[in-house]
């Protein structure tokens, strides 16, 4: 890797590139991700960051950090309203960025220059800063293409009366957005759901006019997604991803990883664990969190289950489970805070992947040929799921309540029938193909390679 980037630096002579993470976990890591991928390939790095959420530095000591205060008070800085919290970060950090940028624009030693902006999708306010310091501003766009299509359909979505879709029949399709049916169209839950419809049109329009987007995603899971939407957004596209595949998601992780996951899974049979995960941000309550555990306990399979601190809404951590419960699994059952994700994901014993669908653990299980459980708790994850169980095949919906019983027949259904195998056929077949889109003259390698001569010649 080090003479790699030698070789690619005598191409790049200093050029600099500043990325600007959402700070949330599933968009900080694919833009560190992107940011150790441009590295290597020979750029210097400048991170610009909140305070809240902050990175930790240590782990990428190549690169300059550069925090910005967010002034969001405690209350405000609560993932229990993401769509105020992402509202507020566009405002309040307006500011900030902006003598932030200004000042690495003007202190720029001698021999650099910097060649470009990248910042998340969600950070809409940094087009205008960008134009105002006349510096080219490229797009990450951490989600799926699919979704972004439907996040880009909302005002349509809203005039035609499926946002809310009340009195709407939930299983009946969505003509405008296939494959959707009315019950998979992305619910947000916010104080004040005019706020919704400023961030989408925020995100949207400043993608529009920005100079390019990045994907964390590939042709050949999303070719027809790719192409509708580079109708309507007329910009550069770049599907690089997935991102991960080039660096781990480890050292941007905001959590610390419990690595008595890995000898545990050692100890397990060959694709037999079921690996429960619901992401940094979704919330159950304690009914819901009840019914995992029996679920997961009646079904007499190995499980590594991740509950986060704050996953149960109104409980540190796992004291509502019954007490003597992992006791008396007997070594069946494994809870941890949080997992070295990919590992696990990577380790031969997991064989069922129930997630929550955010964009990067869908990446990551489809990566590892892992079928998945799917349950979609909010935004994207709804559109994820649904593709993951109709249009890619590689996993099961659950879609009904999220009660014991239903969830043994899910895990026995991904397990151990048919249906579960051809699941896993079909999901080993695309990371057969995620495989060659990473190497040369592979779809993501040539969309990298465009990406870099693209920054190059601005
Ligand atoms: C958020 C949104 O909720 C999601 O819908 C969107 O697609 C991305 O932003 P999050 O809910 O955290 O993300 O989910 P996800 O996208 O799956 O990202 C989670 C990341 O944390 C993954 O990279 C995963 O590997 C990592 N992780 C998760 C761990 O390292 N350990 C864990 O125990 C769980």
């Amino acid at each position: 890797m080090g003479s790699q980037r030698e070789f690619h630096l005598q191409q790049r002579k200093g050029r600099r590139v500043i990325l600007f993470p959402l700070p949330l976990q599933g968009h900080i890591n694919p833009m560190l991700q992107l940011a150790s991928i441009l590295y290597n390939k020979g750029f210097s790095i400048s991170i610009i960051h909140t305070n809240f959420n902050s990175l930790n530095s240590s782990n990428y000591p190549h690169f300059s950090f550069h925090s910005i205060p967010d002034g969001l008070s405690q209350s405000e800085a609560s993932f229990a309203d993401i769509v105020s919290l992402l509202s507020l970060l566009n405002v309040k950090c307006a500011a900030p960025f902006q003598d932030c940028l200004a000042k690495l624009l003007s202190n720029i030693v001698e021999g650099e220059s910097i060649a470009c902006l990248i910042t998340d999708a969600g950070w809409y306010f940094t087009q205008a800063v960008a134009q105002s310091l006349k510096i080219p501003r490229l797009v990450l766009r951490t989600n799926s293409v699919s979704f972004f299509l439907v996040f880009a359909a909302f005002p349509l979505l809203r005039e035609k009366g499926y946002m809310p879709a009340e009195g709407c029949e939930p299983d009946a399709p969505v003509p405008e957005l296939p494959p959707l049916r009315v019950k998979d169209i992305p619910v947000f839950e916010t104080r004040i759901p005019e706020t919704l419809h400023q961030v989408v049109l925020g995100m949207t329009n400043q993608t529009k006019v920005s100079s390019g987007c990045i994907w964390n995603s590939f042709q050949d899971l999303e070719q027809i997604s790719l192409a509708t939407l580079h109708k309507e957004f007329p910009i550069p596209m770049f599907p690089v991803g997935p991102l991960h595949k080039y660096f781990p998601a480890s050292s941007s992780s905001l959590l610390s990883q419990d690595q008595s996951s890995i000898p545990w899974l050692d100890k397990q049979p060959p694709k037999s664990v079921i690996y429960v995960s619901f992401g940094s941000i979704a919330a159950i309550n304690e009914t819901e969190l009840l019914e995992i555990a029996w679920g997961l306990a009646n079904c007499r399979l190995p499980f590594l289950w991740v509950v986060r601190p704050g996953l149960v809404r109104g409980a540190e951590w796992i004291e509502p489970l019954p007490k003597g419960f992992l006791e008396m699994l007997d070594g069946r059952g494994h809870i941890v805070k949080w997992a070295p994700q990919q590992e696990v994901l990577a380790h031969p014993a997991t064989g069922v992947f129930w997630t929550h669908n955010g964009w990067n653990s869908t990446l990551e299980s489809i990566c590892e040929a892992v079928p998945m459980i799917c349950q979609p708790c909010f935004g994207d994850q709804m559109v994820n799921a649904r593709y993951v169980s109709h249009v890619w095949k590689v996993g099961l919906h659950l879609e009904r309540k999220l009660e014991r019983g239903e969830i043994e027949k899910a895990i026995r259904t991904v397990m151990l029938e048919a249906e579960g195998q051809e699941m896993r056929e079909r999901i080993v077949y695309l990371k057969e193909k995620v495989d060659l889109c990473l190497k040369q003259g592979g779809s993501s390698y040539q969309s990298l390679e465009n990406l870099i001569n693209y920054i190059l010649s601005f």
